[in-house]
């Protein structure tokens, strides 16, 4: 089909021209005396994205997944209790690592569509009083349900409640495109992956953890080869990396460093949250319902629920080959129950009017009760009037 096929699935993220074009680049000697000019600056802007000036940011040849490994296996032993609470596919799959690895997973089961439970959390933390826990995961951002929770709220808990367990935030779908402030909400490893706010393709897990956190890795019991944090600290603290580094993707990095920076992250925060809006007066305008409950909604993604006697699946299969873009499935339990629309990365008011439009010729195409254009017309009215 003629035309890009644009996507807005919640990651991989449409990667910027200029990105693709400073990735490409001929193969270079990663050991070579000028390597260290390419990969120290980057690792010290990254801290900028995670808004750190105490933590050490990092990047393995891995994904997202592999970032709560290093988080877990650098830093506990087996049996060391963590504490999660299970409210979609990516908070499900963490908790299912956890327990591989052999850690005490003390699992709370949270409807999904809602996400961490502030007060249940202080609660639970303040009984807690021999600090058997040793590490709460929370997952800012469930790109399964499009719910985003509160780790300000989360640093609040653990603070009213005195209690020093670390404090692992999965930020896969948020760092970079929501507002993620490592320092001031005390997060001691902060986990992401190139192909969503970073805008590149899958391959880096971007990681950042704090002191507490590096210190831990002398007594953590769990093993860890390939991943591990000391390593590859170690070896960029002479500005080179353990192994055979991705310099295509560290150049990609740098120029999508750049982009973030040069429009000021607070920017890039408020362009996820007007371009969400906008996606979410859609939804309104359709009469349809998003999974996160009212309070807990995404700025990187929503979960759009379809009728009962309609199926998801339907919309993005029309979608895809009828009008050539690509929406998020619903996962596991809520497969055929929503389709979700990614607006993170790359993106502005024109490109999420066009996925708008496609969506909503999609529905019609399957007999969704909406009326022709109501969607876009929302969507414009909401862009036009809170442009620049
Ligand atoms: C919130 C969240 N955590 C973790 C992951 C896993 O990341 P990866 O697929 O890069 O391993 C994803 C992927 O979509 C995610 O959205």
């Amino acid at each position: 089909m003629a035309g890009r096929n644009h996507l807005f699935i919640p990651g991989p993220t449409n990667t910027p021209h200029s990105v693709l074009s400073a990735m490409h680049v001929p193969m270079e000697d990663h050991r070579s005396p000028i390597f260290p000019k390419l990969l120290t600056p980057v690792l010290e802007d990254l801290k900028k994205i995670f808004r750190t000036e105490k933590g050490r940011a990092l990047i393995f040849p891995a994904t997202g997944t592999a970032g709560w490994e290093i988080a877990l296996t650098n830093t506990l032993s087996p049996g060391d209790k963590v504490l999660i609470y299970r409210f979609g596919q990516f908070s499900h799959l963490w908790m299912e690592m956890a327990k591989r690895l052999d850690l005490d997973v003390e699992v709370h089961e949270i409807e999904w569509g809602k996400g961490i439970p502030l007060d249940h959390l202080e609660q639970r933390l303040k009984e807690d009083t021999n600090h058997e826990i040793k590490a709460f995961l929370a997952t800012h951002n469930e790109t399964a349900t499009g719910v985003t929770s509160d780790i300000a709220g989360v640093r609040k808990a653990l603070d009213n409640a005195n209690h020093p367990a670390l404090l692992f935030v999965d930020g896969v779908s948020s760092i970079a495109s929501i507002e993620f402030r490592m320092d001031d909400w005390g997060v001691d490893g902060a986990i992401s992956g190139s192909q969503k706010g970073f805008m590149l393709p899958a391959g880096l897990a971007i990681v950042a953890f704090s002191q507490k956190a590096i210190d831990a890795t002398e007594t953590a019991q769990c093993k860890r080869g390939f991943l591990d944090l000391k390593d590859m600290i170690n070896a960029n603290d002479t500005g080179y990396t353990p192994y055979t580094p991705s310099t295509p993707m560290i150049h990609g990095l740098r120029k999508a460093l750049d982009l973030l920076l040069e429009e000021g992250m607070d920017n890039v925060y408020a362009r996820h949250a007007r371009l969400a809006e906008g996606t979410r007066q859609a939804i309104k305008a359709w009469g349809l319902s998003l999974c996160a409950q009212p309070g807990w909604e995404s700025d990187t993604v929503s979960a759009i629920v379809v009728p009962e006697d309609k199926d998801a699946r339907d919309v993005i299969a029309t979608a895809f080959h009828k009008y050539n873009i690509s929406l998020g499935a619903g996962l596991t339990e809520l497969a055929g129950k929503v389709f979700r629309i990614g607006h993170i990365g790359d993106m502005n008011d024109v490109s999420m009017l066009g996925c708008i439009a496609g969506v909503e010729m999609a529905m019609l195409d399957h007999g969704f009760d909406i009326k022709p254009g109501s969607g876009v017309a929302a969507a414009i009215e909401y862009y036009r009037s809170t442009a620049a």
